[in-house]
């Protein structure tokens, strides 16, 4: 009966995407052969983040990255593990990784059609203490032929042909768009395989969580100040929203989309800005809320729009449910 055959009829991350891709005459097995790779370094993060705790890999590796944070040994071990993994698929000519200062151009003989963009261990304030952690990626595919260039990673986030995250918390879950909608996969340690659990994720049209580090109020702008004290005092005699805040942004980000919401990383008088890197946080999870029925907003244009001049561009963002994220446009075109 039905739960047998679903226990029979593995869907697997590798089978799906192949479905997915089939749908392209032309495609020939590239993009699965960079996701398998992708998947491969999920898996291995996934394991060194449950060894951490015993492997003493926790704790400061000694070195300050370009962003001039204290590099853990797990930033340093992730960020090791994507670089090897992308360039061995043999379908990467750039990487672009938080973790290093210039982008990565690999050599001709392993040269391939797709550029990634990356944050190998996202959330790792967090590592230490047991909190759930992250890998998030967007893929752009490259003019092929051309010598490759920095110009092709520095494209808006709407020109990217899949992204996605992999949050190591109570499961490792890994969550990808290729264009056609959201889907959610979770790793059967038994199987070492990506298993399809959260097929068609479609987030919430609003929401009753605003997801925020109200440390920062000091220093906002007005309208982020009004829509937070909206959130708490509302108007139109709503009940209050919840204040859930994880400071992982992958963590923040799942939370959001199951359960609807908002999330934000404003710009503040100190860093206008905001603190998220756009090519590998900002542009894959508002790539990934468009997909599933959201929005994702800077404060001035759909994230999405926004063109980057540098790889390690910051912007402040504003995503989640399509309706939580108007309120705030709202406010904004009303401050002009
Ligand atoms: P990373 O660990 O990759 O540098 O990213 C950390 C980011 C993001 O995960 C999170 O949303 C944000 O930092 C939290 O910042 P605050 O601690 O300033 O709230
Ligand atoms: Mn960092
Ligand atoms: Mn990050
Ligand atoms: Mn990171």
């Amino acid at each position: 009966h039905a739960a047998d055959a679903y226990r029979t009829d593995l869907m697997t991350i590798t089978r799906f995407v192949l479905n997915e891709q089939s749908k392209y005459p032309e495609s020939r097995g590239d993009f699965s052969i960079l996701l398998s790779h992708i998947v491969l370094g999920c898996k291995f993060v996934c394991s060194a983040v449950n060894k951490a705790g015993l492997a003493k890999l926790i704790g400061l590796a000694g070195e300050t990255n370009v962003q001039g944070e204290e590099q853990k040994k797990l930033d340093v071990l992730s960020n090791e593990v994507f670089v090897k993994a992308l360039v061995s698929s043999g379908r990467t000519c750039i990487l672009v990784s938080e973790e290093d200062e210039e982008a990565t151009f690999v050599e001709h003989s392993k040269r391939g059609k797709y550029c990634v963009v990356f944050d190998p261990l996202d959330g790792s304030s967090n590592i230490d203490c047991g909190v759930s952690i992250g890998t998030i990626f967007g893929i752009y595919l490259v003019k092929d032929g051309a010598e490759p260039t920095v110009g092709d990673v520095l494209k808006p986030g709407k020109n990217m042909v899949a992204a996605g995250y992999c949050m190591y918390g109570s499961s490792c879950t890994l969550v990808l768009s290729s264009g056609s909608g959201v889907n959610g996969f979770t790793l059967d340690p038994s199987l070492g395989e990506f298993i399809l659990t959260h097929p068609d994720i479609r987030i919430p049209k609003k929401g009753k969580i605003y997801s925020v580090n109200e440390g920062n109020a000091k220093n906002w702008d007005e309208p982020t100040r009004k829509y937070v004290e909206r959130c708490k005092f509302p108007q139109d005699g709503s009940s209050p929203k919840s204040l859930r805040y994880i400071g992982s942004m992958v963590a923040d980000v799942h939370r959001t989309l199951l359960y609807g919401g908002i999330f934000m990383y404003p710009a503040d008088k100190k860093s206008p800005n905001g603190k998220l890197r756009v090519l590998y946080e900002v542009f894959p999870m508002s790539f990934l809320m468009e997909q599933a029925g959201g929005q994702a907003f800077t404060g001035n244009i759909r994230a999405l729009d926004l063109v980057p001049t540098k790889i390690h561009q910051r912007s402040p963002v504003f995503l989640g449910s399509y309706d939580d994220v108007e309120e705030i446009k709202a406010l904004y075109a009303a401050q002009e």
